[in-house]
């Protein structure tokens, strides 16, 4: 299937991590056509190594420097991508993480990280979208992928504030959606369901390192919650993004795609 990527100029953002779905997704976008694919991370070394795999594939790529939640950070990256390409065709807002353990009883939450959480996840592809708008708006088309998650509706996971900044994450899609439909620009979101990336880092913090054995029986208890019965793989999920960042879904916006397994229906 041609997905119509010749010519594109995409953004992909949190592509630094060498298993993330950021990566994954840059590089699909790139194997599929796209004519450049720049990438940003708030770790430099990280996404280099992303762009060099993207230029091995005979992909224009830049690699940037930004940390999403620092709004004149974004506007610089943003700024730098156009200066390099002359425009930007599709955005996937990848970056974002978890940055609590496990569902705390109401009274011991902690307001702060509350805010921090919220910060990284939605305020921080809330400051992305805005520098990239305005450029979506002059070539009067444009598409957004925000990556939300599963979480939002997998209740026995235990990350309850990580799960809100996500489900606002979801409004957030359908807002701008509507907001900018009027100006060829759609905005859709993928919600993946578990997969091994560096995200559970900070369930490990402060622990040594899992045996392979241990890691393998942590993928077996997530994918006993999959009624497909495995956890998602970045490929999955790198899918799913190219999918609703193509023409192959030129009438699809506000809408959230659930890649979990079933887990979610
Ligand atoms: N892996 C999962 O199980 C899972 C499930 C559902 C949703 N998600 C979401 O998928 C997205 C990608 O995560 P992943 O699984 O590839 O994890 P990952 O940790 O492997 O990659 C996340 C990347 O985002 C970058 N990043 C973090 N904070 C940033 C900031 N402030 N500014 C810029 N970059 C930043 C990290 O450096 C990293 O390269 C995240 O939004 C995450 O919430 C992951």
């Amino acid at each position: 299937m041609d997905l119509g990527f010749t010519g594109k100029v995409a953004l992909v953002t949190g592509a630094g991590s060498q298993i993330g779905f950021g990566k994954e997704t840059a590089l699909l976008l790139a194997k599929e056509g796209c004519e450049a694919v720049a990438v940003t991370d708030i770790v430099m070394e990280d996404v280099e190594m992303t762009a060099a795999a993207i230029k091995k594939l005979g992909t224009k790529s830049i690699a940037l420097k930004a940390d999403i939640t620092n709004a004149a950070e974004v506007g610089g990256m943003v700024k730098s991508v156009i200066d390099e390409f002359g425009r930007i065709d599709i955005l996937c807002n990848v970056a974002g993480g978890i940055l609590h353990k496990d569902n705390t009883p109401i009274d011991q939450q902690d307001g702060a990280m509350w805010e921090k959480q919220m910060k990284l996840n939605l305020f921080g592809t809330m400051n992305v979208c805005k520098a990239v708008v305005p450029q979506m708006r002059a070539q009067k088309c444009g598409v957004i992928v925000n990556i939300g998650s599963g979480s939002t509706h997998q209740y026995q996971m235990g990350v309850g504030m990580y799960a809100m900044s996500k489900y606002a994450m979801d409004l957030f899609t359908k807002q701008l959606a509507m907001g900018e439909a009027g100006a060829g620009i759609r905005v859709n979101c993928v919600a993946p369901g578990p997969a091994p990336t560096k995200f559970g880092a900070v369930f490990r913090e402060g622990l040594p390192p899992l045996t392979p054995e241990e890691e393998q029986e942590n993928r077996e208890k997530f994918a006993k919650l999959m009624p497909l019965g495995r956890i998602a793989t970045a490929g999955d999920i790198a899918n799913a993004t190219a999918f609703l960042a193509s023409d192959r879904t030129s009438f699809v916006t506000g809408q959230v795609f659930h890649v979990s397994g079933g887990s979610v229906m």
